[in-house]
């Protein structure tokens, strides 16, 4: 019952804004003074300043070998991403252009973790996360090759960005300070996929509703599944399951509320994520 308990708790608005709120003033003073000293400590804090900051040891065997799934994940998720809004493009033709657009920032958002794995010194467990995603994957594969197009927005512009964006938010406060200023530039972007799918399905409700309610019941429980699998990897990275599942939540809901279902139809939705 807890997941319900968190989604009516943290049921809100969630804007991009809100994510620098949760930076205090101090934590980015340090995090701008480390990142000048990048060079001579590729993590941007060494263990001392990391801890006394209340921080993981970004230089840690643990962390990295936390770090090296985790990451994976954030790579494959960007390359998936990618490949679904150009599928998509397959789709509405008409919006190809525009999801080619979607596609490209994606690429750069994976260079961006790439990088950050570089500068840890970590290399990313990349089969670990294809089998993470296999089940998202061949459920829009098969969606795809149905020509379900409600579909294959709801496992992407929806479900698929709003778990990056809460990942992002939630990782962001305790990322070292090269990973947290491109991790702060790629939330962004993600709340713009958001808005596209949102907008997309909003457009074509009275057509989507009965798809989207039954994609909707098919993928929310593999999501919670993937939030449940990271737990462990993400508590090393000092990443709370239930402030990730919370923040999930409140993201799915905010896009179902944008799309035009009510409170009780999305409540209804949510549930899928119980019993599944
Ligand atoms: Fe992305
Ligand atoms: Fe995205």
């Amino acid at each position: 019952m807890r997941l319900s308990q968190t989604f009516f708790a943290r049921a809100g608005p969630f804007l991009p804004e809100m994510v620098t709120v949760d930076a205090t003033p101090i934590l980015i003073q340090v995090a701008m003074a480390t990142l000048e000293t990048a060079v001579a400590s590729p993590s941007g804090a060494s263990a001392v300043e990391s801890q006394a900051l209340g921080l993981p040891d970004f230089s840690s065997d643990s962390y990295k070998d936390a770090y090296s799934r985790i990451n994976a994940i954030v790579i494959e998720g960007e390359q998936e991403a990618h490949d679904n809004y150009i599928s998509i493009g397959t789709l509405i033709p008409e919006q190809a252009e525009e999801l080619t657009k979607l596609a490209r920032m994606e690429l750069k958002h994976m260079r961006g973790f790439t990088a950050c794995a570089s500068n840890l010194g970590v290399t990313a467990d990349m089969p670990f996360a294809k089998e993470f995603f296999l089940p998202l994957h061949q459920n829009f594969q098969t969606a795809l090759a149905e020509g379900k197009v409600v579909t294959c927005l709801l496992i992407q512009a929806i479900l698929i960005e709003a778990f990056a964006i809460s990942a992002y938010h939630i990782y962001i406060p305790v990322a070292d300070p090269f990973a947290r200023k491109i991790t702060e530039g790629v939330v962004k972007d993600e709340y713009t996929h958001l808005n596209y799918g949102q907008e997309w399905l909003k457009a074509n409700l009275d057509t989507a509703r009965q798809e989207l309610e039954q994609a909707n019941r098919q993928n929310l429980p593999l999501v919670r599944k993937m939030l449940e699998q990271v737990a462990g990897d993400a508590a090393v990275l000092q990443m709370d399951q239930e402030d990730l599942m919370a923040d999930f939540l409140s993201s799915y809901q905010e896009a179902l509320v944008e799309v035009g279902f009510t409170n009780r139809e999305i409540a209804k939705m949510a549930a899928a994520a119980l019993v599944g």
